[in-house]
């Protein structure tokens, strides 16, 4: 077999993942659980990819019982297209206007960690694999860990340890709803970039924290949309340092380089986001050592983050049929021979 270390499966806590290949979370105006959101979704499992995480949803829409019935059409759809599945949960608001996390009253804090736990429950029920905080990119729970943003004196702020302490409650409330065979992911992005910021050290210390509260695997993605970077580096040394599975991006779209990091201990995952908007196939085509048909994304994020900065529904310049799948109903056979 070809990239043998890409197609290999793994269980993680006793869930199967039959490749390492994961469609990382990309928000997308379609809705979540439209009949549009739904077929974007199903013909990327159709596609070969082994996981997908569907993008950053904010908590309180699963207070929402239309939402909640719907989430099952997701699950099952993408289940059925031979992915596992899970899903994003990100804080009301986020990530515009953003709130300073100085400022929050505890109250609010304490209730922002039930909706992560309830939307947990929700997630369960609707037959997700798992759910993933969004503590990366800048966004609200990663500036709890920010020493820039977090100038607070509370239990919620001061040295690293009280830093993590909201992504600790998440996380501890998120186990004490799972049963062993629903996971709990945690996005991360490993050092802060800026002057004062938050080191891969701090990050180290915190992913051995989330560890022992009991998360599955620890999802590391230096920024939004990072171009071609390859951030392996930064993983391996996590996935070292913590001792916990890893999920890595970054230019992993490149099979070869995809392969040897799974190899050579970098990651147990690799995220492929943008590539799997240009071509849904690309996991299916790799297999088969047709490589040279991928239609690979040029990374101009013209109509993907450009179009979400519009805060219009999404779409792709290599493959406008972005977010048409579901008029498309039957073509796909052909792509899938
Ligand atoms: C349109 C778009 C939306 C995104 N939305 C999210 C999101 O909701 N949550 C998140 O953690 N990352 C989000 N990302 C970042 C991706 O998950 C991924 O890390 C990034 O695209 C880099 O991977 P790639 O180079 O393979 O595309 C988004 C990226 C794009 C292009």
């Amino acid at each position: 077999m070809i990239y043998e270390y890409l197609f290999s499966p793994i269980s993680v806590k006793g869930l199967y993942f039959k490749n390492r290949i994961v469609m990382p979370p990309m928000a997308t105006n379609f809705g979540i659980v439209t009949q549009q959101s739904i077929a974007y979704y199903v013909k990327r499992a159709l596609g070969g990819v082994g996981t997908i995480i569907v993008e950053g949803t904010p908590t309180h829409l699963f207070h929402s019982k239309k939402f909640q019935d719907r989430l099952k059409f997701l699950t099952d759809g993408i289940h059925k297209g031979g992915a596992n599945v899970f899903i994003q949960l990100t804080i009301k608001s986020n990530p515009q206007p953003r709130r300073d996390v100085t400022d929050i009253p505890i109250d609010e804090i304490k209730s922002l960690i039930d909706d992560f736990v309830y939307a947990g429950k929700v997630s369960l029920e609707a037959g997700f694999d798992g759910v993933e905080p969004h503590g990366a990119h800048g966004f609200i729970m990663n500036q709890f860990f920010s020493p820039i943003f977090n100038r607070r004196n509370d239990e919620y702020g001061g040295d690293v340890y009280k830093r993590m302490r909201f992504a600790l409650d998440v996380i501890k409330g998120l186990k004490s709803i799972a049963n062993n065979r629903f996971l709990i992911l945690y996005r991360h992005t490993p050092v802060e970039w800026r002057d004062g910021g938050y080191s891969l050290g701090d990050t180290i210390l915190f992913g051995r924290e989330l560890k022992k509260e009991g998360l599955d695997i620890l999802d590391i993605s230096p920024s939004t949309a990072p171009g071609s970077y390859d951030y392996g580096a930064l993983a391996k040394e996590v996935k070292r340092q913590v001792d916990i599975p890893v999920i890595m991006v970054g230019k992993m779209y490149v099979p070869d380089l995809a392969d040897d990091r799974i190899r050579n201990g970098y990651a147990d995952f690799v995220a492929i986001g943008r590539t799997l908007l240009s071509d849904p196939f690309l996991p299916k085509k790799i297999q088969d050592g047709k490589f040279n048909l991928v239609d690979s994304c040029r990374q101009c994020n013209i109509m993907c983050h450009g179009y979400l900065r519009r805060k219009i529904p999404i779409s792709c310049i290599v493959n406008p049929s972005v977010g048409k799948e579901f008029l498309e109903r039957g073509r796909w056979s052909r792509e899938l021979r």
